[in-house]
């Protein structure tokens, strides 16, 4: 560089340090932006008002606990209204700065609508309010921003993350000096270090470097959560690489179809990294058996020499009812009702068996009472994680610590938020607030079970299994549930039943989301519905264990009681709900069903979209009537009369036509007639059902209709003797009243 010009350059850097110049201005108003980094008390009150400020404006959009006004029991901050997300590309990006107080404010307006956790009717998945030691210990990590990165950039910070990892260890029954972990983004972000470390493993260190060549197989339960799908698909592994095993009746791993599976990939010549065992789960809370599945590897050989599976305990929901460990059943020092004492020891013995894990996943932000994200990934051998996974000191970072995670975790930042969170529950908590914690869910399930019981309506469809969540089903009002529930689940006869009370099931789920979340669909004196939930598929019917399609898997609605202050009252009022939702969607179906009947025969399509109220989601499907209001067992004479050939007749000439019929009685799969047949016969189908169809070029199958009792066909054979359109085969044992043609066509006309 010449020297005329560094000269100037300097030059231009005298200039640049004009004090006045606008920037600095401006740079001081952002320095009041920043907590002071000196103990003032003038600026830090500030700091600290300012704080205390929005969390008062946010608890302001809490209702008020005045039980005599209603909105004391709606389960969300605010207002219910949908948010409208439509303008939200339209935002810019100002120009200039906006105070401090006004983004404060825009801030607590995102959590107005939200669901309020803490609410005792906010009752909808494993989502619990966190504690007020949890939130300060994250809380406090956004001041400071601790980064266990390494020790050097979150100090003692780092010590919340060794100590949970100690807490734990004694809590599971493995070494506190010899196991450990890190706490990490989720139950997700758990099992994918399962499976890094499961692949290096059994693959070896070297596959960190040449990636993955093998199929290597990844074997966990049907019921196990579908991040194995996320953590196969985004470890490079590939979603095919992960084998379904089949579940028994309590939704627990088969271990002889596991240990089929496992001779399988021997035989395929596919190593095993890693079996899955699944602790818990948010519907069915399967707990698979641990131990069983510990023998299997120690006692198994994997395919071409490789070393054993990892065992991975996926424990995210389960994890905390080892807090049981010390706690004296017999004495009961809390006092628990004997029923639930019964299910409290029966749920930690299911989990005790944890320690036969290598890797166990454990989630604060589910059943820990903490906030999003707190999950810890623990080792039965910290050195093994560390040396399997380590890899060599980047250039910018150095031992200035004993503790530097990075270099083997896949996050480079990893915020203390978690770790100080995950700690303080422990530490706030202890053994007995989780005894207390768990025990109160199991006390308001028992009541609310017993209500369950007490109704003919409703029916519990988990009653042998007590997690954190009941599940249940609600019928019309003339239907026994448990005897109906009991056919269901039992019997492929009532698969169609099945079907249809799953719609019905959906429809209620969908009625009380509504009811809490759609100002227009507000009930007077019901407009505070708890905020429950459904699922889709909580299991098959007993006789198709294997069962795809959805339609015919279990639905049930579900009730989790996660909030301290849900308790017997908050049941009372779910049971309440949810038969006033009952009744409404009953209502409205009956509406919907007799405009469908109206277009039937006025062939204007018009009618059901209209009365169906909408929802923000989509639309409801249809249930035909006959599920929902009692089937009257009407006579011969009846059913012809709702026939609109027939509605004419009077008593007398309904009589002679029947004395003209015949009644058949006809199996199920048998033909009744084929397409091209001399249609000579007209059918009454007094009970039973049967399929209309015809078949295309290829000889297939193609239904066109599925009558049922009432319905009458083969009236072609009224206006002349043509040919069948199409055939008809009984799909149900069915009774048909057969009347001749010729002769039903001169009764009719008298
Ligand atoms: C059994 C199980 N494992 C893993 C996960 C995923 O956890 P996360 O949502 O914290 O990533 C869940 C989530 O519900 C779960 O139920």
């Amino acid at each position: 560089m010449g020297e005329n010009k560094s000269k100037t350059l300097i030059k231009e850097t005298n200039k640049n340090a004009n004090i006045s110049a606008k920037w600095r201005n401006l740079l001081k108003d952002i320095q009041t932006v920043f907590p002071s980094p000196w103990s003032e008390e003038g600026e830090d009150q500030i700091f600290e008002n300012m704080f205390l400020n929005a969390i008062g404006q946010l608890n302001k959009l809490k209702h008020p606990r005045l039980y005599h006004e209603q909105k004391a029991w709606q389960g969300y901050l605010g207002d219910p209204a949908l948010p409208d997300y439509s303008k939200c590309r339209d935002v810019k990006f100002e120009e200039h700065m906006k105070p401090l107080d006004d983004i404060i404010k825009d801030l607590v307006g995102f959590f107005n609508g939200m669901p309020n956790w803490n609410h005792p009717q906010t009752m909808c998945n494993v989502v619990p309010p966190p504690n007020t030691a949890s939130i300060i210990g994250s809380t406090l990590c956004n001041v400071f921003s601790p980064n266990i990165l390494e020790g050097e950039y979150s100090w003692n910070i780092a010590k919340t993350e060794i100590e949970s990892g100690a807490m734990l260890s004694q809590l599971i029954g493995w070494d506190p000096h010899k196991s450990g972990g890190i706490y990490t983004f989720g139950g997700t972000g758990c099992y994918f270090y399962a499976i890094k470390l499961a692949l290096t493993r059994v693959l070896g260190k070297e596959t960190r470097f040449t990636g993955i060549r093998e199929d290597a197989q990844i074997l966990v339960s049907r019921e196990g959560h579908f991040i194995k799908q996320n953590c196969s698909d985004w470890i490079g592994l590939g979603m095919n690489n992960v084998r379904e095993i089949s579940v028994d009746e309590h939704n627990r791993i088969d271990i002889n179809a596991l240990k089929e599976v496992m001779e399988e990939c021997k035989k395929e010549g596919k190593p095993i990294a890693m079996i899955v065992c699944t602790m818990g789960t948010t519907d069915a809370f399967a707990i698979d058996p641990i131990g069983k599945i510990r023998e299997l590897i120690d006692n198994y050989e994997n395919a071409k020499g490789y070393p054993k599976p990892l065992l991975y305990a996926d424990a995210v929901i389960g994890w905390s009812w080892l807090s049981f460990r010390n706690y004296d059943f017999n004495k009961n020092p809390l006092q628990f009702s004997k029923k639930a004492i019964k299910i409290l020891e029966h749920n930690f013995n299911q989990i005790k068996p944890l320690h036969h894990a290598d890797a166990i996943g454990i989630d604060f932000h589910k059943t820990g009472w903490a906030p999003y994200n707190c999950s810890f990934f623990i080792v039965k051998d910290y050195n093994n994680l560390d040396e399997k996974l380590s890899r060599p000191m980047p250039a910018y970072l150095q031992d200035r610590t004993p503790y530097n995670p990075f270099k083997f975790t896949l996050e480079t930042s990893r915020t203390g938020a978690y770790s100080m969170a995950g700690w303080a529950t422990l530490k706030l908590f202890g053994q007995e607030g989780y005894q207390v914690m768990l025990g109160r869910i199991i006390e308001v399930s028992i009541f609310f079970r017993q209500l369950l019981e007490k109704d003919e309506n409703l029916v519990c469809v988990n009653p042998d299994n007590y997690g954190f969540v009941t599940l249940f089903r609600v019928y019309p009002k003339h239907i026994n549930a448990k005897e109906q529930f009991e056919k269901e689940l039992n019997d492929p006869k009532y698969r169609e039943e099945l079907k249809a009370y799953n719609l019905l099931q959906q429809r209620i789920a969908n009625k009380l989301f509504s009811m809490l979340r759609d100002r227009k669909q507000k009930l007077e004196g019901w407009e505070n519905p708890p905020y429950t939930s459904f699922t889709s598929g909580y299991r098959p019917p007993k006789y198709a264990p294997n069962e795809k399609d959805n339609h015919y898997l279990i639905y049930a609605l579900k009730a989790f009681p996660m909030s301290p202050n849900s308790n017997e009252i908050s049941m009372q009022i779910v049971r309440n709900y949810v038969l006033k939702a009952r009744d409404l969607v009953i209502e409205e179906l009956i509406k919907e069903n007799k405009l469908r009947e109206k277009d039937k025969f006025d062939d204007i399509k018009t009618g059901v979209k209209e009365t169906t109220i909408k929802n923000w989601w989509g639309e409801n499907e249809y249930i035909p009537l006959k599920y929902l209001i009692p089937s009257k067992n009407i006579s011969i004479e009846e059913t012809l009369k709702t026939n609109p050939f027939c509605a004419h007749l009077n008593d007398n000439q309904l009589k002679t036509i029947i004395d003209n019929g015949k009644i058949e009685s006809i199996n199920a799969g048998s033909i009744i007639c084929n397409e091209g047949d001399i249609a000579d016969k007209v059918y009454l189908i007094l009970s039973g059902k049967v399929k209309v169809y015809k078949n295309d070029i290829d000889g297939n199958e193609k239904e066109l209709a599925t009558l049922e009792k009432g319905n009458m066909f083969g009236e072609m054979a009224l206006f002349d003797k043509g040919f069948r359109s199409a055939s008809v085969k009984c799909i149900e044992p069915s009774q048909l009243m057969i009347f001749e043609g010729d002769k039903f066509l001169e009764l009719l006309l008298g």
